[in-house]
């Protein structure tokens, strides 16, 4: 094999900082775009860093790569790959930790907009209106319910704890985790939704997660809880809460994520108004972004590659039955 042939894919855009980072982060470690891979090259390419599917792996067929091995994702999700093109020997890690600060302070944001009616605020300045005021809800003295308590969790956790709020927490199993008070096992969510009024989903989705949060859990949450998705948009149902935003006046919901997306070209739809109704709050995907998040992330993934190419089992990998299905995806 010609030693200059790459042992690392980079389905990925050329971004400021690739090459440096690659270089400080992977030593020695030889790295193509998909279009400058050949059939002479392909057979030595071991691992792959993972972009937008729609936009920078356009043409990647997996198994034209005899000798991959690893494939990590730049972004914290997994559930948009096409996991039945990449053969089951494959291991798979999204890039677990490479956005929690930036996703974790947009949550506050959302949170707190929702809470303290920034947006309407607003508007009554515009007017010159002072009273009445809407029923302002507060952080301090309150418990936040922390659906996913995995990095976004935790680095919410410490961002809400100043607040003076208490912190319940969702992980699989109900692991104890530090920053949270009381941890609960992903079968007792709806037990756990009922736990405070602010309401935060950090869920990665799965088969077990997707539409995990329909008309009952609703109805088992406070009425006038304050909830906030920042992890995907369909771990909830999205009639049952369009219908429960209707009926329930004073439950807010604020959401980054959404049922309809298709960022690389720009796009998220609802089948439903939300952002008509005067209890919603959204942003369009954007917790994520900050002038420092690309040097983050891009270190967070490579570092977890450096770990790959030094012979070390890589971090977060998933368990593809979470994604596409006890059995699927084998060969
Ligand atoms: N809005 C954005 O721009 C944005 C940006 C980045 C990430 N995200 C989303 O946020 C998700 C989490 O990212 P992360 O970096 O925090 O990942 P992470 O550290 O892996 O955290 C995920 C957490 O979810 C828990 N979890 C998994 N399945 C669950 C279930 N069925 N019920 C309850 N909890 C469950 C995991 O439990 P265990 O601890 O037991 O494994 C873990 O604690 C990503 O998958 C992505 O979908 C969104």
């Amino acid at each position: 094999m010609n030693d200059q042939a790459p042992r690392l894919l980079l389905l990925t855009r050329e971004r400021p900082g690739l090459r440096s980072a690659l270089q400080a982060l992977l030593p020695g470690v030889t790295s193509a775009f998909l279009g400058e891979t050949d059939p002479t090259s392909r057979p030595a390419v071991e691992a792959a860093l993972l972009g937008s599917i729609g936009r920078d792996a356009v043409g990647w067929e997996p198994s034209a790569f005899p000798r991959l091995r690893f494939v990590q994702r730049l972004f914290a999700g997994v559930d948009d790959l096409p996991f039945d093109r990449i053969p089951a020997g494959v291991q798979i890690a999204g890039n677990v930790g490479g956005y929690s600060p930036f996703v974790a302070e947009h949550a506050v944001a959302l949170a707190l907009s929702s809470a303290r009616y920034v947006r309407e605020g607003h508007a009554a300045v515009a007017e010159g209106r002072a009273r009445p005021a809407p029923d302002l809800r507060s952080l301090h003295g309150e418990t936040a319910v922390i659906l996913g308590y995995g990095s976004i969790g935790a680095a919410l956790a410490d961002r809400l704890r100043p607040f003076g709020a208490g912190i319940v927490g969702v992980n699989r199993r109900g692991t104890a985790a530090a920053g949270c008070d009381v941890m609960f096992s992903a079968d007792r969510l709806r037990e756990a939704v009922g736990a405070g009024r602010f309401l935060f989903d950090a869920r990665p989705l799965t088969v077990r997660t997707r539409g995990s949060i329909g008309a009952s859990e609703l109805r088992a949450m406070a009425e006038d809880t304050t909830f906030v998705n920042v992890g995907r948009g369909a771990t909830v149902d999205e009639e049952a809460l369009y219908r429960h935003l209707v009926d329930h006046p004073r439950f807010r919901a604020a959401l980054d994520v959404w049922w309809d997306e298709d960022l690389a070209h720009g796009r998220i739809e609802s089948r439903f108004p939300f952002a008509s109704l005067p209890n919603f709050l959204g942003s369009p995907h954007w917790a994520g972004f900050s002038p420092h998040v690309e040097e983050y992330a891009l270190g967070t993934a490579l570092e977890n590659l450096a770990r790959f190419f030094r012979g070390e089992p890589p971090r977060h990998v998933v368990d593809r039955t979470e994604y596409v299905g006890r059995g699927a995806g084998r060969p």
